[in-house]
């Protein structure tokens, strides 16, 4: 009895120590509105539940925040968060919070300091000894690999065509990942003929069960996780993909002066190698992994979500088609940096999908000091929550047709008024996409080799989930195609 009583003291003064060490939280609540909260729970029970159904209750509260202003603080368990959907305060919060938020720290254990979710210390440094790898004269040269993989897509899709409709993105994928692997470390896998590897298959696990881990509020503290048996698959699969980068660089590492004198193509790992920085193998290793992830779904599901909208837009993609013509005639080469600089049309579909489908739909902070914004200021260690997904469809900043699909949106003469952060799909600020440019070029260069060879028809699609990045709802569900579009030629 006794010992319960001192046990029973000692969680109450550890629980009031807890509140007062957090006692400016509450005060800065007091100072900007919220909405949708319970006594205890805070917006909790928000977050409760399989992806699809989160991601419509992120719609919901953001509507409820909407109907009051632009700004509400959002507490789930004991994490608090300022959310803005006026873009004044998101390009203050991305301008001056390059610290990821602590929902990041899932992905360590796979991509350690890689410059996803480096802190920031090491970020600076190593975001400058990167970016003339990702120079665009540097990416330019990627574009011939760009083409060559798009035609075997085209050649793969020609089985599909005046068959029922078919998941697009599960051929988009593998045609993005024999790029990924080709450009940044010199890799030809043959992903699209040999979809099913002990590497591929170890990628995957990974990221879903990193995905679980950030809806699940139970399995999120390390010591409660490490009790499950995915602690264990996901170290056995995190291994199986580190011992593949590994050997990809060691094999580099060995054939250096002989790639170094020749006058082939060079990829982002020999580029790394050539410039003689500082980094460790791991090092590398974690940027070239960081970079095959964050290049290969986002670029895969822009293609797919732009094919379900032109196939539901046949008037654009009309366009599209008389655009191709125009500069591609009826020839099957490939497009050169050239061509795809002068498919505007090709362009602002893409800019208007991701407009609507925004893959990387939020983007989590940390405030390192306090931050003015233009109603408030936010002390130094909260978390900031920017939506762009929500921004993107808001009629405030997009007028009332907001939702619907209107590439000329994107014409010069449209953005010219636009503030800077109203459309945000790369992010804003030095901590923005270092691979956008890489990412457009592949985009284009894919979908003109598919939209000049096929005609493309679908039904719009508007169930979708938060698996990290926007996915279809039916996305690796056996049931029905996530992203169902059929082929005529
Ligand atoms: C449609 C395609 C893409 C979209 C929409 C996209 C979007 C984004 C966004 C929103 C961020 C910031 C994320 C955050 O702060 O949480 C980001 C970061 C990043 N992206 Fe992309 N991305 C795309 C393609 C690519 C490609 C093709 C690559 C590489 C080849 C790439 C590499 C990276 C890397 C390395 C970062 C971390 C940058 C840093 O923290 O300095 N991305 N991307």
């Amino acid at each position: 009895m006794f010992v319960t009583l001192c046990i029973c003291l000692l969680a109450i003064l550890y629980y009031a120590k807890f509140r007062y060490s957090r006692n400016f939280l509450y005060e800065f609540c007091k100072t900007i509105p919220t909405v949708g909260d319970l006594p205890m729970l805070g917006h909790t029970h928000w977050f409760i539940g399989g992806p699809e159904k989160i991601l419509n209750n992120i719609r919901s509260l953001i509507q409820k925040i909407e109907e009051k202003g632009t700004v509400s603080t959002i507490w789930i368990g004991p994490s608090l968060y300022v959310v803005s959907l006026d873009p004044e305060d998101v390009q203050k919060i991305l301008e001056n919070c390059l610290e990821k938020d602590y929902s990041y720290k899932f992905l360590q254990a796979w991509l350690g300091n890689g410059l996803f979710v480096a802190p920031v210390d090491l970020w600076k440094a190593h975001r400058r000894l990167l970016l003339p790898v990702f120079h665009n004269r540097v990416i330019e040269e990627y574009i011939e690999v760009f083409g060559e993989q798009g035609n075997v897509l085209v050649d793969r899709l020609r089985d599909q065509v005046g068959k029922s409709s078919f998941d697009v993105y599960e051929y988009v994928t593998s045609c993005m990942l024999d790029i990924v692997f080709e450009t940044a470390m010199g890799k030809k896998m043959d992903v699209q003929h040999n979809p099913d590897t002990p590497y591929l298959r170890a990628r995957k696990t990974v990221m879903s069960i990193i995905n679980m881990r950030l809806f699940k509020a139970w399995l999120q503290p390390d010591a409660l996780f490490r009790l499950t048996s995915h602690a264990v698959t996901q170290k056995e699969s995190i291994d199986v993909t580190h011992k593949f980068t590994d050997e990809v660089i060691q094999n580099k590492i060995a054939a250096f002066e002989k790639l170094s004198d020749s006058e082939d193509r060079k990829d982002i790992l020999q580029l790394l190698l050539e410039r003689k920085l500082a980094f460790s193998n791991i090092e590398l290793r974690e940027h070239i992994d960081s970079i095959t992830i964050a290049g290969n779904d986002t670029t895969a599901l822009v293609i797919s979500y732009a094919l379900l909208l032109l196939g539901c837009h046949e008037d654009a993609q009309d366009k599209v088609y008389k655009e191709l013509h125009s500069i591609l005639g009826d020839s099957q080469k490939s497009p050169t940096k050239e061509d795809l600089s002068k498919m505007d049309y090709l362009e602002r579909v893409i800019k208007e999908t991701m407009r609507l489908y925004t893959v990387v739909p939020i983007i989590g902070r940390k405030t390192d000091k306090e931050l003015k914004l233009s109603t408030f200021t936010i002390p130094a260690g909260v978390g900031c929550a920017v939506i762009p997904m929500v921004m993107h469809r808001s009629k405030r900043l997009w007028g009332p047709d907001a939702d619907s699909f209107n590439p000329d949106r994107f014409l010069p003469e449209n953005c010219a008024a636009r503030h800077p952060c109203a459309y945000i799909p790369f992010s804003y600020g030095t901590r923005n996409c270092i691979g956008r440019h890489f990412g457009m070029l592949a985009m284009k260069s894919i979908l003109a080799n598919v939209l000049r060879s096929y005609k493309v028809s679908s039904k719009e699609c508007d169930q979708l989930k938060i698996e990290i990045l926007l996915f279809p709802r039916y996305h690796s569900e056996k049931t029905l195609p996530g992203t169902p579009i059929s082929l005529k030629i």
